[in-house]
């Protein structure tokens, strides 16, 4: 079935009409200053915005903020993000102090033709993500109220059946984003028929979190290139010890399930950075991954495996997909080998896909060129959910 996207809705006319945008705006804030540590997410839903205001809609978006608990939480207000949003856009951004209630029906009424209006955390209120579909349908019927259409450009939040998600696009005319539409276009051409050599690297703390998306990446692809905390469980797989490096002993067997069937396709680290202790400046070597000392943990791969990885991922490759970093990258002594990867990714030929999260964190963090990369997606888990062949909850509201 077709997705109706943004082209439509503004083919009809949206002219003074209040549209909802369900953005994902869940930005990292530094945990001292609160300041955004990464725009990335408001950047880009910008193209949708731009586009309504340009055609004189009254843009209301929403969107979560962290994983507050159905109640009103300071720390996870999304009143820094109103501001950001408003530099970004050109023009100040209307901030409603709550999601449905007084502020939000009065700052809507107040839109002008253009203008934009930012509601404060839809998860400050228990329905938004409810299990119980009358509690989560009573908000969304609140939060339908306040607009004539709705947007979704919430990649990031696609694979969450959550009210503004799911359960909106049943009340409104509903349509899919520019974010929507480029992540679900660029995604299935690696889910489809991708070009090859496809090699895809996976990094991050948990294997059980990756299980699903290695499960059905297999058969697909050439190379699958592992690093990361997820390692360990694998190496000890392998029979290595791995001192006190991040296990997940009871994945230890499926681990050794995986690598029996992968056909040579997996591809571990052969040496590690093994610290003292889990800090900045914790004392550290590079060991080898087969030979990890008993009180080491592993916070990076070695330069050895890093090189390793870049030549499999430069070597005729056409196309890539990344998802976690290498190593505890927000540490400079342990980034080497997220480094090292986004680099290699940067500099291939290969049509190259780093999947949210973390890993679009790391490569504006580290500084690199956006630009380098084919696409950078906006959802994490969203972006592995749709590579393991899920209905996505949001993506599925829309094609209704
Ligand atoms: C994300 O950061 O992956 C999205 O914003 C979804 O957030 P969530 O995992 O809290 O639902």
């Amino acid at each position: 079935m077709t997705i109706r996207n943004l082209d439509d809705l503004l083919a009809e006319g949206v002219s003074g009409r209040r549209v909802l945008v369900r953005a994902d705006l869940n930005v990292p804030l530094d945990k001292q200053t609160g300041e955004i540590t990464d725009d990335g997410r408001i950047r880009a839903v910008l193209p949708t915005l731009g586009a309504l205001v340009s055609a004189g809609a009254k843009v209301v978006v929403c969107s979560h903020l962290g994983r507050p608990k159905g109640s009103p939480d300071p720390q996870f207000s999304l009143g820094p993000v109103a501001g950001r949003l408003g530099e970004l856009l050109g023009a100040p951004v209307h901030f409603a102090t709550d999601t449905v209630g007084d502020s939000a029906r009065s700052t809507v009424a107040g839109l002008a033709d253009g203008e934009v209006a930012l509601l404060e955390n839809l998860r400050f209120n228990v329905g938004e993500t409810s299990k119980d579909e009358a509690e989560r349908g009573a908000f969304a019927d609140q939060l339908a109220a306040l607009a004539d259409a709705y947007v979704d450009d919430a990649f990031g939040a696609v694979h969450r059946k959550h009210a503004s998600v799911f359960d909106v696009p049943a009340r409104l005319p509903h349509v899919a984003g520019r974010l929507v539409l480029r992540e679900v276009e660029v995604l299935s051409t690696l889910t489809g028929n991708p070009e090859r050599p496809y090699v895809v690297v996976l990094g991050g703390s948990k294997v059980s979190d990756k299980l699903a998306v290695i499960e059905a990446l297999l058969p697909t692809v050439d190379r699958l290139l592992i690093g990361g905390g997820m390692c360990f469980t694998f190496l000890k797989a392998q029979g290595h010890e791995v001192g006190s490096s991040l296990l997940e002993e009871d994945m230890v067997e499926t681990c050794r399930n995986l690598l029996e069937r992968s056909e040579g396709k997996i591809m571990l680290p052969v040496d590690v950075v093994a610290a003292v202790a889990f800090a900045p400046d914790a004392e550290h070597d590079v060991v080898p991954a087969d030979g990890i000392p008993s009180k080491r943990v592993g916070l990076d791969i070695g330069p050895e495996t890093v090189a390793g990885f870049a030549a499999a991922l430069r070597t005729g490759t056409r196309t890539i997909f990344w998802n976690g970093p290498m190593g505890v990258f927000e540490m400079p002594a342990f980034a080497n080998g997220t480094r090292g990867v986004a680099e290699a990714i940067a500099e291939s030929d290969a049509f190259s896909v780093v999947g949210g999260g973390d890993s679009a964190a790391a490569v504006r963090l580290l500084g690199l060129d956006e630009k380098s990369f084919g696409h950078i997606s906006t959802g994490g888990g969203a972006s592995l959910e749709y590579l393991e062949g899920k209905t996505l909850p949001g993506i599925a509201a829309l094609e209704n």
